[in-house]
């Protein structure tokens, strides 16, 4: 039987939706969402919305142009059922139902200044082993994609674990943990440029130690 929720992604959602890539490695850019939809997030690929009446189901909807979908629902069908990752419900050609998790990114924690324990990170890093027992490469995982719940950890975006090479964004957010936020900022909300200066200059500082082959 047809979803019910399948409808209103195909005849309400889509045809109404605006959504456009401006800069490859920039988020994309939401520029009309029809009601009631909502939006949860959005990221380099696609924008993530919500219907109130099935509020534990999202829709990622990829922007024109952005590759990867099948490649994320390959990654899902992989991973099955895990506590810390979501499930995906149905593949559209440019969209995918996903069950919703219900948490708060590490990004919005620090934004909001909500302290993130330990175990947040020792969950998000048993599931990346999970995934790589399932034959998966865990890839861009950084604050947006990673979220808390109840004190425990998930990871939101699994889009990029089919590609090959390694990526050390998790290994420097697990040191930034130690090193810096335990004892530093644990308790203090961080201004939405201060993190945006922050995630420009990492990424410019890892392209500068590239080009001098340093890593
Ligand atoms: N299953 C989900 N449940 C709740 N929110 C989600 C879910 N998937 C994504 N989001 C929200 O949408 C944002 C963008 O989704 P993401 O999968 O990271 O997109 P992209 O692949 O474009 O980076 C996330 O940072 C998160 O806030
Ligand atoms: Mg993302």
């Amino acid at each position: 039987m047809l979803k019910p929720w399948l409808l209103e992604i195909e005849h309400q959602l889509l045809p109404q939706l605006e959504i456009y890539s401006k800069q490859p490695y920039d988020p994309i850019v939401v520029h009309y969402i029809p009601k009631p939809w909502k939006l949860l997030g959005s990221g380099n690929y696609a924008a993530v919305l919500m219907h109130p009446n099935y509020s534990d189901l999202v829709v990622k909807v990829y922007a024109p142009g952005r590759p990867g979908i099948e490649e994320e629902t390959e990654v899902y069908r992989r991973l099955g059922k895990h506590p810390a990752y979501s499930e995906c419900l149905h593949a559209g050609e440019n969209y995918l139902v996903l069950r919703r998790l219900t948490g708060v990114t590490l990004y919005k924690c620090l934004q909001r200044g909500l302290p993130i324990p330990r175990q947040v990170i020792q969950d998000i890093d048993e599931a990346l082993a999970y995934a790589v027992n399932r034959g998966l490469n865990p890839h861009d995982v950084h604050g947006k994609n990673v979220m808390m719940k109840d004190g425990r950890g998930l990871v939101v975006d699994v889009s990029d674990f089919m590609k090959q090479e390694y990526c050390p964004m998790w290994d420097d957010l697990k040191n930034a943990y130690d090193r810096f936020y335990y004892s530093w900022v644990r308790k203090m909300p961080i201004p939405n440029f201060a993190l945006n200066v922050v995630r420009r200059s990492y990424r410019k500082w890892k392209k500068f130690r590239r080009t001098r082959g340093t890593i």
